[in-house]
């Protein structure tokens, strides 16, 4: 499974980029938002030299006229955009003249099985379920990944079940097994996997082993 970084934040993305396990970003209008400059066609641009894998560019338009005229100047932003639509019937119109004219899609802001199928059937690069705000509800996100996942393999669906929507660690491995391509990781969380605290008392305890080593040997001489 890849590990995309889901912020708009530059200074996250640098970070995240060093870490050298990160293989995209995934913007949305509210992760723009956040990120406070309105310059977005430089932001966007910015992410794309940081990370050179798929950066994921959302649609606001509400018709599909106005979607792919949107998209069709992001996917000019950088050769690794991917034009992000929102799942509506005008969102999967405008992906399916996307995929005709071989724009890379991330459609969005999918919550069950049937809008999956529908989105694989427009020929959805990207099929974004969202786990956490499907938990939220009192629902299991992650069981919806299992479903698209399985649908996908069993109709042989070119698209990537993208999990997104991520609340914490759990999610990602949760994610992992239950086979989704991609999984989407709020950079706070992609810092929280990082951490065990037998881990964390190991290094301290070789560190201190060491130091203690070095220290014998310098009586020693
Ligand atoms: O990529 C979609 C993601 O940003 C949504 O996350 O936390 O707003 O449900 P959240």
């Amino acid at each position: 499974m890849q590990l995309f970084v889901d912020t708009a934040n530059l200074d996250e993305i640098r970070e995240a980029a060093e870490m050298g396990v990160i293989s995209g970003v995934t913007t949305n209008p509210t992760l723009l938002a956040k990120n406070g400059s309105g310059d977005v066609e430089s932001v966007i641009k910015e992410i794309c030299q940081l990370v050179p894998g798929s950066v994921s560019m959302e649609c606001v338009s509400e018709d599909a006229k106005g979607m792919v005229t949107e998209g069709r100047k992001f996917a000019q932003w950088g050769e690794n955009v991917y034009v992000k639509v929102p799942f509506t019937v005008e969102g999967v119109k405008a992906t399916r003249v996307f995929t005709d004219e071989g724009i890379r899609t991330n459609v969005t802001l999918v919550f069950s099985a049937n809008q999956a199928l529908l989105a694989a059937n427009a020929g959805a690069t990207y099929i974004s379920s969202f786990v956490g705000r499907v938990d939220d509800i009192g629902y299991d996100g992650i069981n919806i990944i299992e479903q698209i996942v399985s649908l996908r393999d069993m109709h042989d669906f070119d698209s990537h079940v993208l999990a997104a929507s991520i609340r914490h660690p759990l999610h990602v491995v949760q994610s992992a097994e239950a086979g989704a391509d991609i999984a989407t990781i709020p950079f706070k969380v992609l810092k929280q996997m990082y951490y065990h605290p037998l881990t964390e008392k190991g290094v301290a305890a070789f560190k201190a082993d060491w130091e203690k080593l070095q220290g014998s040997c310098a009586t020693t001489v």
